[in-house]
């Protein structure tokens, strides 16, 4: 299965992701992920792409592209995959087909997460992220036990840049007007499309995800 997570920054893309991965062993693809992993890693990308994260825009699609086919070379094709934060724009979406066409694979099925931008707001402002082991938390509905550290490996928490409240209002411009023609798109595909309402607790939301996957 070829899932892709669609909806806007923050609503809960990545946290359902990271839980149905574990549960079917699937390989969570998070082209967010990948380019915060380029920036610490100082590589050429890493560097080219942190003046369009920290500026709350869209990092080019060829470079998004490039990343994605070499990311999944590694993942064996018979693996299911989960794109969480890919595609955001047209381009990228046909992009997309053309990749997996080459290994006779399609978009199976896109869910779009939603919520109020004050929700949005709240869960972002909220965010504290490990930056040894990925872990993420938040102040007002998943805190730490200990503020501040990372329950599991104990390493001091980071409040992502681009969380900042003026970052936060662009990037949710730049999903309406680049990510949410995406919606179209994908109902007209012939790929299986659901919409789930995010602003619940995270349960509830997996509950209605792993219906949505057939799991439930
Ligand atoms: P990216 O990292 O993809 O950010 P995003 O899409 O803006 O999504 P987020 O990671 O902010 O949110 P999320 O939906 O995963 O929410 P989460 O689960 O963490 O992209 C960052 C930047 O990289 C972009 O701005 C762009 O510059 C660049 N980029 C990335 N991909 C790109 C692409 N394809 N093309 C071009 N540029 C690209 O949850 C948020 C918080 O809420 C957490 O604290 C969590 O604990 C909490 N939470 C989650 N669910 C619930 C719930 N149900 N109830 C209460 N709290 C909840």
């Amino acid at each position: 299965m070829v899932l892709i997570l669609l909806g806007p920054p923050g609503v809960g893309k990545g946290t359902q992701a990271v839980r149905l991965a574990d549960e079917l062993g699937a390989a969570h693809v998070s082209t967010g992920d990948l380019l915060r992993a380029a920036r610490r890693e100082g590589t050429e990308l890493g560097q080219r792409a942190q003046k369009y994260m920290d500026a709350g825009e869209l990092v080019p699609d060829h470079l998004i592209l490039d990343l994605v086919k070499e990311h999944l070379r590694g993942i064996d094709p018979g693996t299911h995959v989960l794109f969480d934060g890919f595609p955001r724009t047209t381009a990228q979406a046909t992009g997309l087909e053309s990749v997996l066409e080459a290994s006779s694979r399609r978009v199976d099925r896109v869910v779009l997460f939603e919520a109020t931008d004050e929700t949005i707001v709240q869960r972002l402002s909220g965010r504290r992220s490990c930056p040894e082991c990925g872990a993420v938390y938040n102040v007002y509905f998943s805190a730490p036990k200990s503020e501040g550290k990372c329950d599991r490996c104990g390493a001091a928490l980071l409040q992502r840049s681009d969380d900042a409240p003026a970052t936060v209002r662009k990037r949710l411009e730049v999903y309406r007007e680049q990510t949410a023609p995406l919606i179209g798109f994908y109902e007209s595909s012939g790929a299986a499309f659901d919409r789930i309402r995010a602003d619940r607790p995270v349960d509830e939301v997996y509950a209605d995800f792993l219906g949505a996957v057939g799991k439930g």
